[in-house]
């Protein structure tokens, strides 16, 4: 003798429930997750959360208000926050998306981190108060240019104000 096993969906179909009818005799079956429709999912997809940025615009827990990337650079960075305070020390530096800042002998100086030469990071030497690229050895003066080669153009120099008591630096194009 043949034996059928029927599932739970087969069976009910031939005691003639429609499709309509065996969903809600499931859900009440089962917990109310099992009957959610996709598009009841709470994450919604195509959206991203929103995030606080360390170097983003307006965010003022990072230390930095304003724009620090693009071709309207003007961002202001607050010196007695725990990710600058170091700035206010001689020979300290420190990197601002593309730009690199540093405290040249007590001077806020800001200038593209970007060696003209191949692209590499460049540092800032506290000993000589100039900045040197890694990769060839190219140097660059606190006003960007050139004092070794092989790079032959001068860093993008920004201008830095000192502002509230010594506490913030403003820096613009
Ligand atoms: S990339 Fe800087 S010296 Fe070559």
């Amino acid at each position: 003798m043949e034996t059928t096993q029927l599932s739970r969906g087969q069976f009910l179909k031939q005691l003639g429930l429609s499709s309509a009818a065996l969903m809600s005799f499931y859900c009440l079956g089962t917990t109310m997750t099992a009957c959610t429709s996709k598009s009841d999912d709470p994450t919604p997809t195509g959206t991203t959360p929103s995030t606080t940025t360390p170097s983003g615009n307006g965010s003022t827990d990072t230390g930095i208000t304003g724009t620090t990337k693009g071709s309207s650079i003007d961002f202001t960075i607050d010196l007695t926050n725990t990710n600058f305070k170091k700035l206010k020390t001689d020979g300290e530096y420190t990197y601002v998306e593309d730009i690199i800042i540093a405290n040249a002998k007590g001077v806020y100086v800001a200038l593209s981190k970007i060696c003209t030469h191949q692209g590499s990071t460049i540092d800032y030497r506290s000993g000589t108060a100039d900045f040197k690229c890694p990769n060839h050895g190219s140097e660059f003066k606190t006003d960007g240019t050139v004092q070794k080669d092989p790079a032959a153009k001068a860093l993008k120099a920004y201008k830095v104000e000192v502002l509230n008591n010594g506490n913030s630096i403003k820096i613009t194009e």
